[in-house]
């Protein structure tokens, strides 16, 4: 992601972020800068003459543990194959870094649209946060675990 990418996305899904969350446009353009800054990471997928068209922002806990804050493609773009080739790079990347799983929580009235995509590459819906952001506003959980990191681990450990 660059420094001019932040105009094309903050009228985009910085817009929709606030309109799911309390000062989400705020926090998402501190991510955003964040990453800019190597603190925090986001990938973007851009389409020649238009500029970035879809978002994966996320953050480090600790040094294995990956949350996806933002996953979001551009409505004029969906259904092209965009966000799973977006997803299938950051697991792909996360395997590399030997993370150990990662965590994407979504609002519970979009959550059939993200686990369509997120489920099938190995995300499972793990809990619910009940009424998170208020009466009727909870957030599903779906995580991923490394597959490979936890057999490492039990090997080790044997
Ligand atoms: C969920 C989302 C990321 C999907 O992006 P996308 O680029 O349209 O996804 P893809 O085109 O790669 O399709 C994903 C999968 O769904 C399937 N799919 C797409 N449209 C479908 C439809 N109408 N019905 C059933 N399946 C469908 C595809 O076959 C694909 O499966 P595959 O990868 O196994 O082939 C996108 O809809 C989105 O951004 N939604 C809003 C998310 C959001 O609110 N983010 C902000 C808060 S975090």
């Amino acid at each position: 992601m660059k420094l001019a990418d932040l105009d094309i996305l903050m009228p985009t899904v910085g817009v929709l972020v606030d309109s799911l969350y309390p000062r989400g446009a705020e926090k998402l353009l501190a991510r955003l800068e964040d990453a800019l800054n190597g603190y925090a990471v986001a990938h973007v997928a851009e389409v020649s003459d238009f500029g970035p068209v879809a978002l994966a922002s996320e953050t480090l806990k600790g040094c294995s543990r990956v949350k996806l804050s933002t996953f979001w493609v551009h409505r004029r773009f969906r259904g092209l194959g965009i966000g799973g080739s977006l997803l299938d790079r950051r697991i792909e990347d996360w395997y590399l870094a030997d993370r150990d799983h990662a965590i994407v929580t979504v609002r519970e009235d979009r959550a059939a649209e993200l686990e369509r995509l997120f489920v099938p590459r190995g995300f499972s819906r793990i809990a619910v946060d009940l009424n998170r952001y208020g009466e009727g506003r909870s957030e599903v959980v779906l995580k991923w675990v490394n597959v490979g990191a936890l057999s490492l681990t039990s090997r080790r450990a044997a």
